[in-house]
């Protein structure tokens, strides 16, 4: 499936944004180890849907580019960090910036794009009081993030998690940034209050649907597309939604739950071990369960778009809200 072409257009504004905002500062390793995922491309989800809800709520869709360029900033920085902790080697086609450099310069890369995002957030021209609105929830979903992130890590060495607590998870390590990124498009467009509210609503359940379809296409996907590397959740022992539905189907001991903790939070395990734990993800239906549970949480997300006045723009979140559960990068 593939965007609409004003999309893509916003999504190069976006590009071309980034790389002015990120042409900062003296220290040359530093600078390119900053700039390395950002000009490496990635979909700009977050600041095309912060830019498409101000344009359906107040036509204010330009004015929301800081904003947006801000959250995309900070979602660079929390994926520098992520592959540190996640031992992944490759993002957006790229070797990681812990591996093209090394742990700490990747620590300090994520950091100053951390800083950096928060002084483009100034940038914003809204009266002083949405400023602090908006300063206010990015901290907030930053602090989010850094639970979802620690609740993630911990799970792996968990031998069971349920379905509530990997919502919950999911959620605070990946929900919460599209919700404030809608949130935030609502508040500089001058919304209401129920639209400033119902968008971020409408964003959470989105993001839970994205991470969800995110972790198939951590098993499924084609690495040339994701630009990730496939198969590494199995072998970090990830706790994605695939994994809990799979174990509450595999409780008993069987030749299946053997199969699937062979490779499940094994370092090494071999592309064949790998590829028979997915088949046995296959057969136990866990597949097709979280297919149908992202779709779901797409469509209770659409279901709040309710409250924005018919426009072009109000389509389109519809369609990237449908993309997202079912797109392959
Ligand atoms: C990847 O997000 C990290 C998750 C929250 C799953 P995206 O899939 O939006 O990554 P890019 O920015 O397009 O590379
Ligand atoms: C990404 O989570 C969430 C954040 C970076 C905050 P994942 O670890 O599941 O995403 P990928 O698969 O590495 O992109
Ligand atoms: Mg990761
Ligand atoms: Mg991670």
């Amino acid at each position: 499936m593939e965007l609409p072409k004003r999309m893509a257009d916003m999504a190069k504004d976006v590009d071309g944004r980034l790389m002015h905002y990120l042409d900062y500062g003296k220290y040359p390793k530093l600078r390119k180890a900053m700039i390395h995922y950002p000009e490496a491309g990635g979909k700009r989800m977050r600041p095309v849907l912060a830019m498409l809800v101000a344009e359906a709520v107040g036509k204010r869709g330009k004015e929301t580019m800081p904003f947006g360029c801000a959250l995309e900033i900070i979602h660079n920085f929390t994926l520098v960090h992520d592959d540190v902790m996640d031992k992944d080697e490759m993002r957006r086609g790229r070797p990681a910036v812990h591996v093209l450099y090394d742990e700490p310069t990747a620590i300090i890369a994520g950091d100053a794009l951390f800083a950096r995002a928060y002084e483009i957030l100034c940038d914003t021209d809204v009266p002083g009081e949405d400023l602090r609105r908006l300063v206010r929830t990015v901290s907030q979903t930053v602090y989010l993030i850094a639970e979802g992130q620690q609740m993630d890590i911990d799970f792996e060495a968990r031998h069971t998690v349920g379905v509530e607590e990997y919502v919950l998870m999911v959620e605070e390590k990946t929900a919460v940034l599209f919700a404030c990124a809608a949130e935030g498009g609502a508040i500089i467009a001058g919304g209401t209050d129920q639209q400033v509210r119902d968008m971020k609503e409408c964003a959470r359940l989105w993001g839970i649907g994205f991470q969800i379809w995110d972790d198939v296409l951590g098993i499924l996907g084609d690495e040339r597309k994701t630009g990730k590397p496939v198969g590494n959740d199995i072998r970090n022992g990830k706790r994605t939604l695939i994994i809990v539905h799979a174990m509450e189907q595999l409780k008993r001991p069987c030749s299946d739950r053997d199969t699937l903790l062979k490779a499940l939070g094994n370092e090494h395990a071999s592309a064949e071990e790998v590829s028979e734990a997915i088949a046995v993800l296959e057969r136990t239906g866990s597949i097709d369960f979280v297919t149908k549970q992202a779709q779901d949480y797409a469509r209770k997300a659409k279901e709040l778009l309710q409250c924005l006045p018919p426009s072009e723009e109000k389509n389109m979140i519809s369609t990237l809200i449908d993309y997202a559960v079912g797109r392959d990068r």
